[in-house]
């Protein structure tokens, strides 16, 4: 463990999707909480000094030898556990309880009385309450020295817990928000059995990584490709409060960023936080480089060379500088399958960091969510607008022009991207919407008329989706008004485009962009 980090709740992943969020709803108690396999030995738990550890829910059957198992040794480490779901199944296994296919599935919203007044775990709970399931199989008989604290209909035992060993169970979901009192349950679990605080807060994550950082970097010297975006830039100001001017930004200028950003982040980083920054004004190598270019991942492939490229030059002239600041968060690091590797999705490391250099990776948000690490800006002092920012892809505005992107087409984009920008914040909804954009369809144009004049011009793709993670993603349903006002906008504003389309593609089977 590291010098500084807090004693954390280990979530067992068992092979839900449910462990994330389990770790999610933990933090979101103030608790800081990691991810780990099924498959590690009650030792090599013990040796991470957890303060308690909860099994996650998971698709498998507790009574079948090739489900996912834990090591049994885990329950009698002295360490406070809470089994969900499958994982409640597996703690009364464990312990000599019995479980069985009931023939009695019960899935969704569930009403369950409670035994007990709900003990220690559900005492914040209704007599009766709602709670979301989803199982096939059930506790029904509870391990020696257990007693029930809830039941339903359907299961004798929706909740059981042995407060003396510190070891709780519940057949329902707590993490989910159809468990109206489901962070009553944890809070329990994590203030009460095991005797934890919330301090997990933005104040204390700063404080431990500052510390980290400063072990790690010393006396030498960093660089940080900034991108303008939320994760690089809460990871730069990190490291520069941790090591001052010994950390160097990059911003690469490739010409393919939004109206008014490249000076955001000069004004932001140079002249507010006075942190050292080399400002590469790359656009006309990057245009020369993707001119004749339609093809989407030939164009990606060329921002990313090229970048590299810019990025090589600039470390030579820091020759000094022996570290590389990344803002690789949680779940990158989760999705990699280890804490070793750091892993970026193939076709997401544009503005990443350029394979052989030799440089050593300092990722200060590498134990962080998405949510968290916009609190740490916060708490930073960034920018609201940085910190609230929507992602953008690192190849930029080019991967939003269906054709070559020219200095002719990015300035159209441009200029439809900064209605649409504009628009959705005036109607307040930035934050319900994960990306509103523009894209520029250039090969195609059709038939409009304005004023007497017919017009054959471009068409603009407005994208505006929902979504959590970006792995799946709906289109929002914008208000009338606001299509009106980004339509009637673009198309008065915008030269070259006459028409205005609205997707209404959900991911899958479409993607987010265009390209
Ligand atoms: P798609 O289009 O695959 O996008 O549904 C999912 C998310 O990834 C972003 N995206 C990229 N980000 N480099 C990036 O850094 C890229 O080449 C890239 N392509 C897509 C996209 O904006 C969305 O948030």
């Amino acid at each position: 463990m590291p010098q500084g980090a807090p004693r954390p709740v280990l979530v067992v992943d068992l092979g839900a999707q449910y462990a994330q969020l389990i770790a999610r709803r933990v933090r979101e108690c103030r608790v800081y909480s990691e991810i780990i396999a099924h498959d590690l030995t009650a030792a090599e738990v013990a040796a991470k000094h957890p303060a308690g550890i909860i099994l996650s829910g998971g698709p498998a059957s507790a009574y079948e030898p090739d489900g996912p198992q834990v090591d049994p040794g885990l329950l009698s480490l002295g360490i406070p556990v809470l089994g969900i779901c499958y994982g409640h199944q597996l703690m009364a296994l464990a312990l000599g309880g019995e479980v069985m296919a009931t023939g009695r599935r019960e899935y969704g919203g569930t009403d369950m009385v409670l035994e007990a007044a709900g003990g220690l775990l559900l005492q914040d709970f209704p007599g009766e309450d709602t709670v979301w399931m989803s199982h096939g199989d059930a506790v029904t008989r509870v391990p020696d020295g257990f007693r029930i604290i809830a039941r339903t209909g359907q299961i004798p035992v929706a909740a059981m817990e042995d407060p003396e060993r510190g070891m709780f169970g519940v057949q329902f979901h707590p993490e989910v928000s159809h468990t109206p009192h489901g962070m009553d349950a944890m809070k329990r679990f994590l203030y009460d059995a095991c005797d934890l605080l919330p301090n997990w807060t933005p104040a204390n994550i700063i404080e431990d990584s500052v510390t980290r950082v400063r072990e790690q970097v010393g006396s030498d010297g960093a660089l940080c490709a900034l991108s303008g975006g939320v994760d690089s830039s809460v990871a730069a100001l990190l490291v520069h409060r941790a090591i001052g001017r010994q950390l160097t930004c990059v911003f690469v200028d490739h010409g393919l960023n939004r109206e008014g950003e490249p000076e955001q982040v000069e004004e932001t980083f140079g002249r507010y936080f006075h942190i050292p920054l080399v400002h590469v004004k790359a656009a006309d190598r990057f245009l020369a480089k993707l001119a004749g270019v339609t093809d989407p991942e030939r164009k990606r492939k060329v921002i990313g060379e090229e970048f590299i490229r810019v990025f090589e030059e600039v470390a030579r002239e820091h020759a000094g500088a022996r570290f590389l600041v990344q803002g690789t968060l949680y779940p990158d690091v989760i999705e990699s399958g280890s804490k070793t590797a750091a892993n970026i999705k193939s076709h997401h490391n544009v503005g990443g960091l350029p394979e052989d250099i030799d440089l050593e990776l300092v990722e200060p948000l590498r134990d962080l969510f998405k949510d968290e690490v916009r609190q740490v800006g916060v708490e930073l002092g960034l920018p609201e607008e940085i910190v609230r920012r929507q992602p953008f892809p690192g190849p930029g505005l080019a991967v939003r022009i269906i054709g070559e992107a020219n200095t002719e087409n990015l300035r159209v984009v441009r200029s439809a991207d900064q209605v649409v920008r504009e628009e959705i914040r005036r109607a307040g909804l930035e934050r319900e919407t994960w990306q509103a954009f523009a894209v520029l369809l250039a090969e195609v144009r059709s038939v409009g008329v304005m004023g007497d004049g017919r017009t054959y011009q471009h068409p603009v793709i407005l994208r505006v989706v929902t979504s959590e993670d970006a792995m799946t993603a709906d289109w929002a349903r914008l208000p009338h008004e606001v299509l009106d006002r980004i339509s009637s906008r673009i198309v008065r504003e915008v030269p070259s485009v006459n028409r205005v389309v609205y997707d209404i593609t959900s991911k899958p089977p479409g993607t987010i962009e265009w390209e």
